[in-house]
């Protein structure tokens, strides 16, 4: 959007989703009780932006300029929902990497780490095995506490790690945000990563003599997406990040955005299966709410979507790298000549709105150029309809 907004003489406007970053209506309490969070739900946050677009306009004296919604991975659901709801507000939009299919059964509950799978197994099927083996491992070696402190130190771990599924999870993390940000140049978004991160990643894994121990390979893979840099004195494998803890996203997730995911037994992970009663449990220990497993699509549909939104929508893009696993829950087809999936092989999580860099392969340029194009003459549609009011 940087880049393109001089092209179109756009006034561009970063609007914060309540209950995140500066925006807490609560203070320091917003994430204290149900009663503070309640507030936070994705239908006000648009009712938020429609506010606040409306006034900015009637201050700056634009009531009729046309306005594009644009964001990425759940600000990409927002902006295409936006659209849908509020098509007095925006004209368009550009939605990139939008699961905006994730929900009930629309996309296969395992199509996520499938698609994690894949990834790896497309650069080597060694670097796929070595990882579909580690898992087992590391439960094995971590049910004493010899084996725990002898893989707290393998993983380099700041403190002796008390759980064998903190190193699972902390090698799961690299495995599949690294997948996520597979992009063809360098980037810094989740983490510095090269380019192509995993390609690397199994050049790591492969470069190890055949019968050195799977442990000690997984290990120096998930060292790329934690210290590329070379910074790490040690890693907090345990008790680093705060996942469980209160958050905006915690609370999205038990109580709107419930996105099943299971783990089949063709992907590299240890196979696993989705429950709604111990996501409720889960949920309801943590904030007193349970989810509400159909609610995104009572709200905002995804059945039938090619369907629905042929004769009811326009003018929304969809963007999606195929390397990234949130793409399996993306629009991925043409739904009417102006609702638009453009979809890359070997683009990776909301790669389009990345800052240009000189090493962009052509297919991320041609890409960005085609959304450019189609927002020109989304706008030159709305332009002469206004010029005719
Ligand atoms: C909220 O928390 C931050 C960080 O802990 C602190 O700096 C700030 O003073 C607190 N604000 C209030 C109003 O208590
Ligand atoms: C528009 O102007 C009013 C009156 O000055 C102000 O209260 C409001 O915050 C402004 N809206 C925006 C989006 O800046
Ligand atoms: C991080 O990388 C640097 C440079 O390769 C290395 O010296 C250091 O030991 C690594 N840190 C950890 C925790 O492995
Ligand atoms: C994998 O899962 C499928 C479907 O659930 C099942 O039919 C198959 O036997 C499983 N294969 C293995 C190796 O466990
Ligand atoms: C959708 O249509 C555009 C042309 O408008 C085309 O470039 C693009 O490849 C199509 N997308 C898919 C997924 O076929």
């Amino acid at each position: 959007m940087f880049d393109i907004a001089p092209d179109f003489g756009a006034l561009l406007v970063f609007i914060e989703h309540r209950y995140y970053g500066e925006s807490k209506p609560f203070g320091n309490d917003s994430y204290k009780s149900a009663d503070t969070l309640g507030y936070l739900t994705s239908t006000q946050a648009l009712a938020d932006f429609a506010v606040l677009i409306t006034s900015l306009k009637q201050n700056l004296s634009a009531v009729d300029a046309p306005v594009i919604v644009f964001g990425g991975s759940y600000g990409g659901m927002l902006a295409s929902w936006f659209r849908l709801k509020y098509p007095h507000v925006a004209m368009g939009a550009l939605a990139s990497s939008a699961p905006i299919l994730q929900f009930d059964d629309i996309t296969p509950w395992s199509s996520f780490y499938d698609a994690v799978s894949q990834d790896f197994k497309s650069e080597s099927l060694n670097c796929f095995s070595v990882i579909k083996a580690v898992w087992d491992v590391l439960d094995d070696r971590g049910s004493s506490d010899t084996g725990l402190l002898e893989l707290s130190k393998t993983f380099r771990a700041c403190k002796t790690v008390r759980f064998p599924s903190s190193l699972s999870n902390w090698l799961w993390t690299a495995f599949t945000y690294t997948a996520m940000v597979d992009y063809p140049t360098p980037a810094n978004f989740m983490m510095n990563l090269p380019a192509y991160p995993v390609k690397e990643m199994c050049k790591i894994i492969d470069s190890f003599p055949a019968g050195a121990d799977v442990v000690e390979k997984a290990f120096a893979a998930a060292s790329l997406y934690y210290n590329y840099t070379g910074d790490q004195k040690c890693f907090q494998v345990e008790g680093g990040d705060d996942h469980h803890g209160l958050s905006g996203w915690g609370w999205q997730a038990c109580t709107e955005m419930v996105m099943p995911m299971t783990v089949s037994n063709e992907s590299m992970f240890p196979p696993s299966g989705f429950s709604y009663e111990e996501k409720s449990e889960g949920c309801f220990a943590s904030y007193e709410v349970r989810p509400r497993m159909n609610w995104i699509t009572t709200e905002y549909g995804g059945h039938k979507i090619d369907k629905v939104l042929k004769r009811f929508g326009s003018n929304i893009i969809f963007s999606n790298g195929m390397r990234d696993p949130w793409s399996r829950g993306g629009v991925l087809k043409n739904i009417s000549s102006s609702i638009i999936a453009l979809v890359t092989e070997k683009g990776a999580h909301h790669l389009d709105f990345r800052s240009a860099t000189k090493d962009d392969p052509d297919w991320v340029v041609e890409q960005r150029r085609q959304e450019v194009e189609i927002i020109h003459g989304w706008i030159d549609q709305y332009n002469k309809y206004i010029a005719q009011m």
